[in-house]
């Protein structure tokens, strides 16, 4: 059994390292017996829980002050699941395995996604939390930088309400006792974000994948993860090399291409991968032997 969590890219010093060591051992427990999925959700979850992340409670809000979340799960057969631009849900990532596991699609957004959960029995939740109004009005600023027309509209309708959180998606990879891989990864998105917007995170071989060689999970600027499918390529790199050496070759893209991102992987074979370009990526990890997961912040 191997356990890798992250908390996403962040710019300062990192302050909830104890959030993913206790997302290390609930998925290990979760685990046990179980598909590696059920470690992803479990550990995902306890992250979108925690305010100081930026998934599930504490999202960074759009411009408008909303909070519109995402999340994508995948395993290594393929299947696969994602929710979009979803509102007042708690945990984001159930809902993203519930549309891999009970429909025939892979990514719902929106009204679709809320609608989805509803009929699911999700709770309706608030995810603002009491810490994110700082960050929420320093993102403003940024925008007015933009000097864009069409931001001046959303700037106008900004309002104050909102909760201040210093760090990035969320996100985590299992292997379970079987050898069964799975990824998982969830966010409230960028600090200056258009309503609408969606990232990588939910997003198949962007944010999140999961492949018979390896699973991944990504954080950082969604826009360029995108548009180089970093996930996909570093799995599928999985095959031929170990998973330090794909993200090694990630993270020669990610420094040619400029892309600000972090990323975690396991091999089918346990190995754990790393790496992070323009930032810190703080993470734990557990791997069958360890006494208990270990915190780093990579850099
Ligand atoms: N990496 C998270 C996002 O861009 O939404």
């Amino acid at each position: 059994m191997v356990i890798v969590v992250h908390g996403g890219l962040a710019e300062e010093e990192f302050l909830a390292s104890d959030a993913l060591l206790r997302a290390c051992e609930v998925a290990t427990e979760a685990m046990k017996g179980k598909e590696a999925i059920e470690g992803v959700e479990s550990a995902v979850k306890v992250l979108e829980d925690d305010p100081r992340l930026n998934a599930g409670t504490g999202s960074f809000p759009n411009l408008l002050g909303e909070i519109e979340m995402s999340a994508g799960v995948m395993k290594d057969d393929y299947s696969c699941g994602g929710v979009a631009a979803i509102k007042n849900i708690k945990n984001p990532i159930s809902v993203a395995r519930a549309v891999m596991e009970q429909t025939r699609h892979i990514l719902l957004v929106g009204e679709g996604a809320n609608l989805f959960a509803h009929l699911l029995g999700f709770e309706p939740y608030d995810p603002r939390a009491e810490l994110t109004i700082k960050t929420w009005k320093e993102s403003l600023h940024k925008a007015e930088e933009e000097k864009r027309p069409i931001y001046r509209y959303y700037l106008e309708k900004a309002q104050e309400k909102l909760q201040e959180t210093h760090w990035g998606t969320v996100g985590a990879v299992t292997k379970d006792e079987k050898g069964g891989l799975a990824a998982g990864t969830s966010t409230g998105g960028v600090k200056v974000q258009l309503p609408g917007r969606v990232g990588d995170s939910p997003i198949v071989g962007c944010g999140t994948f999961a492949c018979p060689w390896g699973a991944v999970s990504m954080t950082g600027e969604g826009e360029e993860i995108m548009r180089w499918g970093m996930a996909r390529r570093i799995g599928e790199w999985m095959e031929e090399v170990s998973a330090q050496e794909a993200v090694n070759r990630g993270m020669e893209i990610a420094l040619e291409k400029k892309i600000l991102c972090g990323v975690i992987a396991i091999s089918k074979r346990g190995e754990i991968g790393w790496g992070a370009n323009g930032g810190m990526l703080p993470l734990a990890y557990w791997k069958k032997g360890m006494e208990k997961p270990l915190f780093t912040l990579v850099d």
